[in-house]
């Protein structure tokens, strides 16, 4: 039986551990009820809600869960190893890694058109997820990581629900959606509860098109690796001076243009690296926090020293509005 898409009034907010274990037991046993001896499909990105339903699932069905990690060249650095570690070595889940890099880079050759780039990996990623699918011949069941404003701006026609829809029909599978009636509070809570690690439940919203919205214009491998390679200085230097939590989102882009510099003496032609880091509530409007001028110079050394290809690094000081928190 799936539960019904709306929230009882009765319903306690889950604000503590106690409240997330309670919640976790009755899950635990409805989704037993719901799959019996069955399996199930979970895609599993490492973002928060589909790293909770996994969690979940493995304690409630243990290996009759089978997760399908597609890496898509798209993530940050450390993430995919991150997934294969705690899901597949710690909770000893059933976990298929797809390396579908190759796959994704290669349709995204030369697609410089934002919207474009986000169709193609939308699409490929359901592809790749499909035919996995396929493969495990004989599994009715998918659970997915729907959360409760998820199912509320569908219902207001805010955004197309990123959830639901997008796989062939004839793979007919029946939904499992443990956490649909849980705001990302209350399932942060219940990550906590079933052990996740504090990094996978409290990370910062990641696009689903991850690094390639940040490698601007047509990506190519070296420039997507200076993304990476910058995005993961910024995060290890933010969470070293205590920004890690405080700031609401940070990141580099790499735009797709040189500049004059100079390396070890010589002329240098390379990108420059663009800070990006915002507070906001709803991600609707948003503000650029003042920084230590001090880290920024750090960051700055250390990204230009470090990072292949890059002789600048760049921040942006535009608040949203006038520019939008992603630049593509
Ligand atoms: P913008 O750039 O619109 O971003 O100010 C607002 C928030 O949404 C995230 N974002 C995305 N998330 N798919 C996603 O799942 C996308 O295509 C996408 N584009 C932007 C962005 O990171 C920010 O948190």
């Amino acid at each position: 039986m799936q539960q019904s898409d709306v929230r009882p009034q009765s319903m306690e907010r889950i604000t503590s551990k106690a409240l997330a274990e309670r919640f976790i037991e009755v899950q635990v046993e409805a989704l037993r009820k719901q799959v019996g001896d069955s399996k199930v499909l979970l895609a599993l990105s490492g973002g928060v809600d589909s790293s909770v339903v996994a969690a979940l699932l493995i304690k409630a069905i243990g290996k009759n869960l089978v997760c399908v990690h597609v890496n898509h060249g798209l993530l940050r650095k450390g993430e995919p190893e991150q997934v294969v570690k705690v899901f597949r070595d710690e909770m000893g889940a059933e976990l298929i890694y797809v390396d579908a890099v190759d796959r994704f880079l290669d349709k995204l050759a030369g697609v410089s058109d934002p919207e474009r780039k986000r169709h193609i990996i939308g699409k490929e990623f359901i592809d790749v997820f499909a035919e996995e699918a396929a493969k495990l011949k004989g599994i009715k069941f998918l659970a997915q990581g729907t959360i409760y404003p998820d199912i509320l701006e569908s219902k207001d026609g805010i955004k197309a629900h990123h959830n639901v829809g997008g796989l062939p029909p004839e793979l007919n599978f029946e939904l499992v959606e443990p956490v649909k009636l849980l705001y990302k509070d209350e399932v942060r809570e219940v990550g906590v509860a079933l052990g996740l690690p504090a990094g996978m439940v409290y990370r910062q919203p990641f696009p689903g098109p991850g690094l390639g919205v940040r490698c601007t214009g047509a990506i190519t491998r070296d420039r997507l690796e200076a993304v990476r390679e910058s995005d993961a200085i910024l995060r290890e230097e933010f969470a070293k001076n205590g920004l890690e939590g405080k700031v609401w989102q940070y990141f580099t882009i790499v735009p797709d243009y040189k500049s004059t510099g100079i390396k070890d003496g010589k002329r240098s032609y390379e990108w420059p690296v663009i800070i990006r880091a915002v507070n906001t509530r709803d991600a609707v409007t948003a503000t650029v926090p003042a920084l230590s001028f001090e880290l920024l110079q750090h960051i700055t050394a250390r990204i230009t020293s470090e990072v292949k290809g890059v002789n600048r690094v760049l921040l942006d000081l535009s608040p949203k509005p006038t520019g939008t928190i992603e630049w593509e």
